[in-house]
């Protein structure tokens, strides 16, 4: 009896106190998420719906590693769609932000500035081109290298008026402007906002038969593609694709351009995704990392044949070269050099896939990337979005991209210890699904 009783009162206590600690839990739980549902419920009421966040409010960032407003760590598995690849705040680049913005910030393109040409001389000879044309955005870089192309194209290759086409590999993604949907094949990208940019046309990706096809106009100025389709689920094209696109393009008198503003800049294990196949595009675009995620920056580069056929007055943008955006760049690329991560994208990228690839099929079914831009794809059994939540509250974050599809890609500064701490929180999450 005496048991029983002491056994029942025991067990009460228990009972209480967990009652005690979980309505304490949960009250903690509720205050501290305040401050992310505060964030989610402004952003929701005053910003334009134009994205579908991961619900999750960030407001700090060092290196591999973001915090939330609650103060909870995550790895950052999407580096910001790659811009980032440097790690978050990299000091360097902060430095030479803060350093120059005290000196001077904009100019303009009316007036030289002591920095424009230092930046110029700087990052055409990193890529081995004679010209850069600076611009801001990787959109702005992509639709730079379109007008370029367009341009050579009445000048040099003597192209009929307003004849010019642009090829461009069906799944591409360069952005939101309306040349950039014009080109899109997502229906979530191009419907409801015609009508659409004349002159570009669609064929296959990693389909080189239908890429010679195409080049038989003699009004196709250029074909645009990415080395590797990022937005499109990290689609990695054949060996040689690249090669074979070079050659095609000099065969038939057409301007290749590479859209690297995702895959470049170490992102791949390479400088350069093209460099795996050590090709060189007319046209090269790069963004997103030119500024290690600190400033928006981008560029179109090429040689003089290219470059010079647009003169005074005729492309521009206000914010375009401006002094800290080039300090910035000229930091970031620094960066990417001075700590090899090209090298340590590659390393840490097959540890990564080799790891990932152990997972269950009837989970992941498919695990593909080159460096540390890869992608897994979820059985249809499980929802993607599903998973990211579940990283999330694991301490990694990821989005997926095309419904099943999700992107793994961190910071280049991860060390292994990192790496294997982060592949720890992903074999746990797709093990509990
Ligand atoms: C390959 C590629 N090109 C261009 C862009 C557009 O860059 P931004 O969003 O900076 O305009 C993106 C963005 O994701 C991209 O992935």
């Amino acid at each position: 009896m005496f048991y029983k009783l002491s056994t029942r009162g025991i067990a009460t206590r228990v009972g209480n106190l967990a009652q005690k600690t979980q309505a304490k839990h949960s009250a903690a739980v509720s205050t501290e998420n305040a401050r992310s549902e505060a964030v989610f419920a402004r952003e929701q009421k005053y910003g334009a719906h134009n994205y579908h966040p991961l619900p999750v409010a960030l407001s700090r960032g060092e290196g591999v590693h973001v915090w939330d407003v609650e103060g909870k760590r995550y790895f950052d598995y999407l580096s910001a769609y790659s811009a980032v690849n440097q790690g978050h705040c990299h000091p360097k680049i902060i430095k030479a932000l803060i350093e120059q913005s005290q000196k001077l910030a904009l100019t303009s393109r009316a007036f030289y500035s002591d920095v424009l040409g230092e930046y110029e001389e700087f990052v055409t000879k990193f890529f081995g081109y004679d010209k850069v044309l600076p611009m801001n955005t990787g959109v702005e870089g992509c639709e730079t290298a379109c007008k370029l192309a367009r341009k050579w194209g009445y000048v040099k290759k003597q192209i009929p008026k307003n004849k010019a086409k642009i090829i461009f590999a069906r799944n591409n993604f360069w952005g939101r402007t309306l040349a950039a949907v014009s080109a899109s094949n997502d229906p979530s990208s191009f419907e409801g906002f015609g009508p659409f940019m004349p002159g570009f046309e669609l064929i296959d990706y990693n389909n080189t038969a239908a890429l010679e096809q195409a080049l038989q106009d003699p009004n196709v100025c250029a074909f645009m593609v990415e080395p590797i389709q990022g937005e499109a689920g990290v689609v990695v094209p054949d060996d040689g694709y690249l090669r074979q696109v070079r050659d095609l393009c000099t065969k038939h008198n057409v301007l290749w351009i590479a859209d690297e503003v995702q895959t470049g800049l170490a992102r791949t294990g390479r400088m350069l995704a093209i460099d795996y196949e050590q090709v060189k595009p007319d046209i090269l675009i790069l963004g997103k990392a030119l500024s290690g995620g600190i400033y928006p920056v981008s560029a179109a580069l090429c040689n003089d044949e290219i470059m010079l056929c647009i003169k005074p007055g005729e492309h521009g943008s206000t914010y375009g070269g401006n002094p800290l955006g080039c300090r910035v760049a000229i930091a970031a690329l620094t960066v990417l050099q001075e700590e090899n991560l090209a090298e340590n994208a590659f390393k840490m990228g097959q540890l990564l896939r080799s790891e990932l690839s152990k997972l269950p099929k009837d989970v992941v079914s498919v695990v593909r990337g080159k460096g540390l831009l890869n992608a897994i794809v979820i059985n249809s059994k499980f929802d993607a979005w599903d998973v990211c939540m579940k990283l999330r509250d694991n301490g990694l974050l990821a989005k997926p991209t095309h419904g099943d599809i999700i992107r793994f890609a961190p910071p280049l500064v991860i060390t292994e210890t990192q790496m294997l701490e982060s592949i720890d929180i992903i074999k746990k999450t797709i093990l509990s699904m």
